[in-house]
């Protein structure tokens, strides 16, 4: 079946742009979705970290170039990744994407953040991340819209968290994600410790930046 999301005479995704070049909506994704996730940081997004504000952060990050921004995937999807010998990561079938979602959203709210060491805040938070991106509850922008969600997470949760890591080592965070969710039919080869790794500098470094800007 032809993707729904692609224009009808390329491969291309349907964009508010009208661009048809791979190349050039690549660009202009990152510069629109850049803007949008720098905003973030300063004026968070109001909810309650439930599906329905997962979608709302994807909408706003999203919606200068995509019609389907904040809506979840119609379609199944796979994506070819070097990382697994261009295997695709198992990602949800979007009649399982909704509960999938409530599931791994309802256990991050349940967790007594503030009781952990530094270290297992940086294990529960790359775990649930993991869980959270490996949905691909959209049929673009999952990276952007997971970490964004899960560093706005923590932030309002007493866990200050340095963003800049992760858009600065955006390669490093899409291969740790896709490490860290590589569970098959055939097979656990799951490596978690790259995304506990930046979890954990994240969260140092944001302890940090809290205590330097506290001494003025
Ligand atoms: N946290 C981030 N902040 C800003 N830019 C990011 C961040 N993470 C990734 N990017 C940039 O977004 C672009 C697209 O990255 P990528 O395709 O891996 O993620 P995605 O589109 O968000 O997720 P997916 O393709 O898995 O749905 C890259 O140019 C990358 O540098
Ligand atoms: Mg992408």
């Amino acid at each position: 079946m032809r993707d729904p999301y692609f224009f009808d005479d390329c491969d291309i995704l349907k964009n508010k742009l009208g661009i048809k070049d791979s190349d050039k909506l690549e660009q202009a994704e990152v510069e629109f979705s850049c803007a949008r996730i720098h905003d973030l940081a300063y004026s968070p997004l109001l909810g309650n970290y439930d599906l329905a504000h997962y979608c709302k952060m994807h909408k706003y990050i999203f919606s200068d170039l995509y019609e389907w921004a904040g809506q979840l995937r119609t379609v199944s999807m796979e994506k070819e990744e070097a990382l697994l010998g261009y295997m695709s990561i198992d990602y949800a079938e979007p009649h399982d994407i909704e509960k999938q979602t409530d599931a791994i959203l309802k256990k991050i709210n349940s967790r007594n953040w503030l009781d952990m060491s530094l270290d297992e805040q940086a294990e529960k938070l790359a775990q649930d991340t993991a869980d959270l991106w490996k949905i691909h509850c959209f049929r673009e922008g999952n990276t952007r819209t997971t970490i964004t969600f899960i560093c706005q997470f923590a932030d309002s949760h007493g866990m200050p968290i340095d963003r800049t890591l992760f858009e600065q080592n955006a390669i490093y965070t899409r291969n740790a994600l896709v490490a860290a969710c590589a569970i098959f039919k055939d097979g656990d080869f799951r490596k978690s410790e790259y995304l506990i790794n930046i979890m954990k500098d994240g969260l140092k470094n944001g302890l940090n930046e809290e205590n330097d800007t506290s001494n003025f």
